[in-house]
């Protein structure tokens, strides 16, 4: 939930530390932190805020040479954001160095123990008290540092991506990981190294990386390399080293005021590629290798169930419409914070679909975990190559969305129900349950839907005027029926996530079950009525809303007459198969939402309290 940025090298560490902690930022912002060993003295400069915080102070308060450092950007779980709380932290003798992304659960513990022993702690945190106790097992044990933090990780409960040096011995920086992703940049002749919870902050520098996998540390050393071992039995890992695909284009606004607003712009592209390969219209098949080298298993299942949070959730909510619907297989979907909790009944015969963009999501990651555990076959739908949960999952597809850097999810969502669609319409034409035309169509819709988002994205201006008429209001509703309930919630997510005003998605229809209570003239209600989504049942929704002076905003079908008569504003998006909708009736919720907080002048990549990944439970 924190980013971390470490650098050991030629170079000046400071400027590669800032740059790679901005480009984390979408990890965690409520303080920053930055430590540098300049040959003779350990600086430390931190702060409560952002990065940019950070630079005005160190500033001020170091000098910022040195060519071994480690850098954090902080999302708070032990301890309030506050300077004293922000890492990097020291160890007593203000030898050792950490930062930590990840929460130490028996550090109270740990913590007792160290002060009977005669140890200070200056912060709330549990960090602290990991580097005291690698302190402490560094001298008791007489042991190098390595060996001291090996001996330390055993003793923790939690999770963990550390990064630990040492002033008096700068040429060797320590890593581990345990939960939290942690990747290594290899320079030239490894004469530099880097440091990151992903490969962002050094991408221009190179293209060689080792990503540490769970329960290994590394003991990095200037000019010498890599020794990677695990952390329980200290047995040496071969170093795998993998070149990068990423590009630095990619990580960059690209001429947009914000990433929010060019991910949702990515989304035709974005869309394409996930399909790219996979959907041959042509000879009328589709291909995806972790689907067809399971098929006995998606067709024996008795159920799939879906596990994700979040927007994945919401994605998830809208492939089971896809799957009963085409495939007819029974689907339930799960929030994997209440799943791994509840006990489920699961075992070999389910086959569990996980869905994360980040395939970090500490939830999601311990629900797969649960369902191995009882046997289940797991199927990953992950944005974030060579993620935790793609590794954890048995087998599984890639959405290909490119990164999603602002915290609010757009292009993630559209691209997670492209992949499910693909996977539900093969599944359905290995049953049987979709006839060769309807099959035929489908494809041949799914191709058209990229250049569909195109035309839904032009409708950008008018969005914006409506964005401007009901941006001060307290509430707003969104309503859906059938595939589109799930995009009201995911509409109503997007706002409250970004503009803070409160926001509440519902099945049409359930509205007059109580939500109707709430409204009145000031009620702004987005209501998604396209033409084949039981679009007469929606018309009687919009008529008892009108009915009490409520405010509708209608998500219409191009060409439509019937609820333009009825609605305050409406925003069109062309036809389409009514299982493909949600597809294109996202893109105006998410621009709504965007123009919104745009407006109310909130930071729209960066809100408030949240962070991209939730690697903490
Ligand atoms: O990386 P994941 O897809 O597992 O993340 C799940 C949620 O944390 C995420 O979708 C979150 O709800 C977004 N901020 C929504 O925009």
């Amino acid at each position: 939930m924190c980013g971390i940025v470490g650098y050991m090298g030629y170079r000046e560490a400071y400027p590669i530390i800032i740059e790679g902690l901005k480009r984390l930022e979408y990890r965690g912002y409520d303080s920053a932190g930055i430590a540098l060993f300049d040959g003779t003295n350990l600086k430390v400069s931190k702060t409560k805020g952002k990065v940019a915080d950070l630079e005005d102070r160190s500033e001020k308060e170091i000098t910022k040479t040195g060519h071994v450092g480690i850098g954090h950007t902080r999302w708070a779980t032990h301890g309030v954001p506050n300077d004293v709380n922000s890492h990097p932290h020291l160890s007593n003798s203000g030898d050792l160095v950490i930062i930590h992304n990840g929460i130490i659960e028996n550090y109270e513990s740990l913590k007792q123990e160290l002060i009977s022993r005669g140890y200070t702690f200056q912060s709330d945190t549990d960090t602290e008290v990991l580097i005291n106790l690698i302190e402490d097992v560094k001298k008791k044990e007489n042991v190098k540092l390595g060996k001291a933090v090996q001996i330390a990780l055993n003793q923790v409960i939690g999770a963990y991506a550390i990064a630990v040096f040492d002033k008096t011995k700068p040429e060797e920086v320590v890593v581990a990981r345990l939960g939290s992703p942690l990747a290594i940049g290899i320079g030239a002749n490894e004469n530099e190294f880097f440091i990151a919870s992903d490969a962002s902050p050094f991408l221009e520098y190179t293209k060689n990386a080792v990503y540490l996998e769970d329960e290994e540390m590394a003991v990095i050393r200037f000019k010498k390399g890599i020794k990677i071992r695990k952390i329980k039995d200290d047995s040496l890992v071969d170093t795998y080293v993998q070149e990068l695909q990423l590009n630095l284009e990619e990580i960059e606004k690209g001429g947009y005021d914000h990433f929010m607003l060019k991910e949702i712009h990515e989304q035709p592209k974005a869309i394409t590629d996930t399909y790219r390969g996979r959907l041959l219209r042509r000879e009328a098949i589709i291909k995806m290798a972790g689907v067809e080298d399971n098929m006995k298993k998606f067709l024996n299942a008795n159920r799939i169930i879906i596990v994700a949070c979040g927007t994945s959730w919401h994605a998830g909510l809208v492939a089971e419409y896809i799957f009963e619907d085409l495939a007819r297989i029974p689907v339930e979907v799960e929030y994997a914070s209440e799943f791994r909790y509840r006990n489920p009944v699961i075992n070999e015969s389910d086959v569990v679909i996980a869905i994360s963009q980040s395939g970090e999501t500490a939830d999601t990651l311990a629900a797969i975990k649960l369902a191995k555990s009882k046997g289940a076959f797991v199927f990953g739908v992950c944005n974030v190559v060579g993620s935790s949960i793609a590794r954890a999952s048995d087998a599984g597809a890639y959405t290909h969305a490119g990164p999603e850097i602002g915290v609010a999810s757009t292009k993630a969502f559209t691209t997670q129900i492209t992949v499910l669609t693909l996977i539900a319409l093969r599944l359905a034409r290995a049953k049987g349950a979709i006839t060769s035309s309807d099959f035929r169509h489908h494809l041949l819709e799914l191709e058209m839907i990229p250049q569909k988002v195109e035309e839904a994205l032009k409708s950008d201006a008018h969005i914006k005027m409506v964005a401007d008429i009901y941006k001060d209001v307290s509430n707003f509703l969104y309503l859906g029926r059938g595939y589109n309930f799930p995009v009201a919630l995911e509409g109503a997510l997007k706002l409250k996530e970004i503009s803070y005003i409160h926001a509440e998605g519902y099945p049409a229809a359930e509205m007059k079950h109580g939500p109707i209570a709430l409204i009145d003239e000031n009620m702004p209600i987005v209501v998604i009525a396209t033409k084949k989504g039981h679009y007469e049942k929606v018309v009687s929704n919009i008529q008892e809303i009108k009915s009490r002076k409520g405010k509708i905003i209608g998500i219409v079908t191009e060409g439509d007459t019937q609820v333009r008569d009825l609605a305050d504003h409406v925003i069109e998006v062309p036809e389409t198969l009514e299982s493909l909708s949600p597809l294109l009736t996202t893109i105006p919720l998410q621009l709504l939402s965007y123009h919104i907080a745009v407006l109310l002048d909130k930071n729209v990549d960066q809100p408030r309290n949240l962070a991209k990944s939730v690697t903490v439970e």
